[in-house]
């Protein structure tokens, strides 16, 4: 099985990611880490903790990690997505987690994990980069301990917080360049273009609704961001932006991938946070693996189906 870390920002499309990770008999989930991101980290990491709970996966630690971006303060969250309590205003469906996060740090339990893992980890990131731009920092030696890191985020025709820049990396452009320029670590990365392709309508809804009490809880959780994606780009059509990057995480080459140098703006201007793929053959600088085709439909479908507790 691949030995799998979320980093996370519950979220709820962050939150479905996590019961399909649940799901899927291909992982070992050795750990969940929460950042700062769609909500306040004390938010994402209580949310990590009842999502878990929820899915009956209380025996991954879970720990939390940075409040705040490496550089620059964060002036916008995604609570117009996600809702105040960061799960659709729906939190109070979910458990009540009864145990507390782990009392090292995210960094620290990263750093942990990956000492002690008999084979490479694959770092799911689902929300900023800062946890995994601040562990590559600190714990340079642990490198060669990770698979690959599978992003969900970036954005090459246009974004979704910003005309130009995708929410992950807009959130922290620093840590995102760390990850996708500056380190010699292996990336996957799932960019807006793709996932926006990945989609759930009414009907993959509504058999998410009879999927048990799990995959039932997160079809109301997600209606709120059902409404949100028709008012936004008027399409009944709910990005699952977080499951796509966490299934080419447990089933590499669900996505096909092109491997090409990424830059991130970290500039202050308009188009801080974008990212910028460079398609020249000869092209300068690092590549790494963009995710840019899939079959669309069957990624849906897959999702769905692990979604589903067949109990
Ligand atoms: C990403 O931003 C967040 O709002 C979602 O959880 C996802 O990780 C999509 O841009
Ligand atoms: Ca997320």
């Amino acid at each position: 099985r691949t030995p799998l870390v979320i980093d996370t920002d519950p979220g709820i499309d962050d939150a479905v990611a996590l019961l399909l990770a649940a799901n899927s008999p291909e992982v070992d989930l050795l750990a969940v880490t929460t950042v700062f991101g769609n909500v306040g980290p004390e938010v994402t990491t209580a949310n990590a903790l009842r999502v878990l709970r929820l899915v009956g996966r209380e025996d991954v630690p879970v720990a939390a990690g940075a409040a705040r971006p490496l550089v620059h303060p964060m002036l916008h969250r995604a609570e117009e997505w996600h809702g105040g309590d960061g799960l659709g205003g729906q939190s109070g469906l979910l458990p009540e987690a009864v145990r507390a996060p782990e009392p090292v740090g995210a960094v620290e339990l990263l750093a942990t994990v990956l000492r002690g893992a008999e084979r490479p980890v694959t770092i799911a990131a689902i929300g900023p980069l800062t946890n995994v731009a601040l562990l590559l920092a600190s714990f340079p030696g642990l490198k060669p301990k990770i698979a690959r890191v599978v992003v969900m985020g970036g954005a090459f025709a246009g974004g979704n917080t910003t005309a130009t820049s995708e929410f992950n990396i807009w959130s922290d452009p620093e840590a995102a360049r760390r990850v996708l320029v500056e380190e010699d670590v292996p990336v996957t990365l799932v960019p807006l273009d793709l996932t926006l392709r990945c989609t759930a309508d009414g009907p993959w809804l509504t058999a998410l609704a009879t999927g048990g009490t799990a995959a039932a809880t997160l079809a109301k959780v997600m209606e709120h961001y059902r409404n949100r994606y028709l008012e936004f780009y008027g399409e009944d059509k709910a990005a699952l932006h977080d499951s796509v990057a966490v299934l080419e995480a447990a089933v590499p080459g669900t996505l096909r991938t092109t491997p090409l140098p990424v830059d991130v703006l970290c500039d202050l201007g308009p188009a801080r946070g974008a990212t910028i793929a460079d398609r020249r053959l000869n092209a300068p600088g690092r590549r790494i693996d963009v995710a840019l085709d899939a079959d669309f439909d069957a990624v849906k479908a897959t999702v769905l189906n692990r979604l589903l507790d067949r109990a």
